[in-house]
């Protein structure tokens, strides 16, 4: 076992940073008019400029011969396989193989799952069509136009960015609903619009244990059955679920034949491409939703497949890597120039910091460097007249990721044009910075900041599938750098525990800020 800040190209890197200090962005642009050129790349629709990094061709050097010595390849080449990388819960991780377009056998202690996943695919792509061409009727006999998906964190995150930047494929007659909180207005301000007889609820829940989710579910299902004309038996036209728990879901009282499969080797931050991805397939049809995983597909074969000098993910972790553990950026904001992505940034936050804030490595020992940053953001322009000023001017070092897609709105060229050009002049604003003299150090910007410039030819299903898996990878190489298990999440355990101690034994003993705390609660 090595250790990682002692790998050759971990010191070389140290010692890079101290070298560059004092370098600005802007001369490396200066010293090679190729800059721009070397360092863009498209792969799947998704074309990233790196450019404006501080980084040279040696730092990129070292950073991918540190890819190499953390021994990627082996990591990426036993993801696909099927081994045992959620260590800590002795499970594979396989969200690679429910994208898996080209079929090819993926083998899990003896048996080829690829049938399946097919087989789950099957199962959605007949319930969609039903439902979508008004085939599957409610209890009345009347089609549904409302799906409510009732989940949390993974069970609602990845669907619910999906649909809202896929929104101009939704079907007209159908509206979707995410409920998550469990917060009473969330549910009632959702019911509150919904016409029972016309309404289909996907209770989205790996565990089928998640409080919030079985709480909202329930309340759902109470709500249904006082309605006029609605018997117990009714809950099958109206209720369906997406689960590993299959017991629980029968005890919830939906019906067996709808229940839609996934397994436990798909992380619930990985799992849009599962059946969790219901509500999308539902939202833009079952053949949309196959190009969202073919577009990640076409990503996974270029991540297992490319040389890491040509690899996106790759290059986007190592740069990530060397802006956290080298430049000591604490943070990375997202910023989609695209109002359909405004939910990217909270998917993303899922993504990157459930997997990769952890401070022990795979064997448990603790790390003695920084690990997953913390991801915030919001869409532009608007960011701009809120918390620009700080990453302007301020004192933190914030790496940003600028998104945007190049094909909008044809009606509306003058608010394309604004949104671009917006996000262009933020990108370089922050790398060129400006000086306006001594005497007025107030108005100066220091610049040299760091920032990626993603730019979509158009927010499509296979477009986005591919963006998620940039991201999707970009973490696990992350995480592979840093040593740790980016599958796990055991870190939102104890605060759930906590919970249900407090509802279960009112008695419960805590600390006096919390029995100060409860007191006033339970005495309101
Ligand atoms: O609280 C974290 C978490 O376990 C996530 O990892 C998961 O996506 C979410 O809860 C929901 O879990 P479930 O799908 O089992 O309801």
């Amino acid at each position: 076992m090595y250790k990682l800040t002692e790998l050759d190209a971990w010191i070389s890197l140290r010692a890079l940073a101290l070298e560059n200090k004092q370098d600005k962005i802007i001369d490396y642009f200066n010293a090679d008019s190729q800059r721009f050129h070397k360092m863009t790349k498209k792969v799947a629709g998704v074309f990233v400029d790196y450019s404006k990094n501080k980084v040279d061709d040696r730092v990129l050097s070292e950073l991918f011969k540190l890819a190499r010595e953390s021994k990627l390849n082996e990591k990426i080449a036993k993801m696909y396989a099927g081994d045992i990388l959620n260590t800590s819960e002795g499970r594979p991780v396989l969200h690679t193989a429910l994208r898996n377009r080209s079929n090819t056998p993926v083998v899990v202690k003896g048996e080829n799952i690829m049938p399946r996943i097919n087989a789950a695919l099957d199962h959605l792509q007949q319930f969609t069509q039903s439902v979508r061409s008004a085939k599957w009727l409610g209890c009345t006999g009347k089609p549904i136009r409302n799906i409510v998906n009732i989940g949390i964190g993974g069970s609602d995150l990845g669907p619910n960015m999906v649909c809202a930047a896929l929104a101009d494929y939704q079907q007209a007659n159908l509206e979707l609903f995410f409920l998550s909180n469990v917060d009473s207005s969330h549910i009632q301000q959702t019911l509150a619009e919904l016409n029972p007889y016309e309404t289909l609820f996907i209770i989205s829940s790996k565990t089928f244990s998640t409080q919030e989710t079985i709480l909202n579910a329930n309340s759902a299902k109470k709500w249904f059955l006082a309605n006029a004309n609605v018997e117990p038996v009714d809950i099958a036209k109206h209720f369906v679920a997406v689960s590993t728990n299959r017991t629980a879901v029968v005890e919830f009282g939906i019906n067996e034949a709808n229940i839609f499969d996934f397994w436990d080797w798909v992380g619930g931050r990985y799992s849009l491409w599962s059946s969790i991805g219901l509500p999308i397939a539902l939202s833009i049809g079952f053949d949309k939703f196959v190009e969202l995983l073919e577009g990640a597909h076409e990503i996974d074969r270029h991540f297992y497949a490319a040389d890491y000098e040509d690899n996106l993910p790759v290059i986007l972790a190592v740069i990530g890597i060397w802006n956290i553990n080298f430049l000591k950026a604490k943070t990375q904001a997202v910023i989609p120039y695209d109002q359909g992505l405004q939910k990217l940034p909270t998917y993303l936050q899922q993504l990157d910091m459930e997997s990769n804030g952890k401070s022990v490595d795979e064997q448990g020992n603790p790390v003695d460097y920084d690990t997953g940053p913390i991801v915030w953001g919001q869409t532009g322009s608007h960011s701009q007249h809120a918390f620009f000023q700080l990453l302007h001017q301020g004192k933190s070092y914030v790496p940003i990721d600028f998104i945007a897609s190049i094909s909008q709105d044809k009606a509306t060229p003058e608010h394309n044009e604004a949104m671009l050009t917006n996000m262009l002049a933020q990108a370089e604003a922050f790398m060129l910075g400006s000086h306006a003299g001594a005497q007025r150090p107030h108005e100066c910007c220091p610049g040299n900041k760091p920032s990626n410039v993603f730019l979509i030819d158009e927010i499509s299903p296979k477009n986005l599938g591919a963006l998620i898996a940039v991201f999707e990878h970009k973490v696990f190489v992350q995480g592979v750098i840093w040593g740790i298990n980016s599958f796990d999440q055991w870190g939102v355990q104890l605060g759930k525990e906590l919970a249900s101690k407090m509802i279960e034994n009112p008695k419960s003993i805590h600390d006096s800020s919390t029995t100060g705390l409860l007191k006033i609660l339970r005495d309101k």
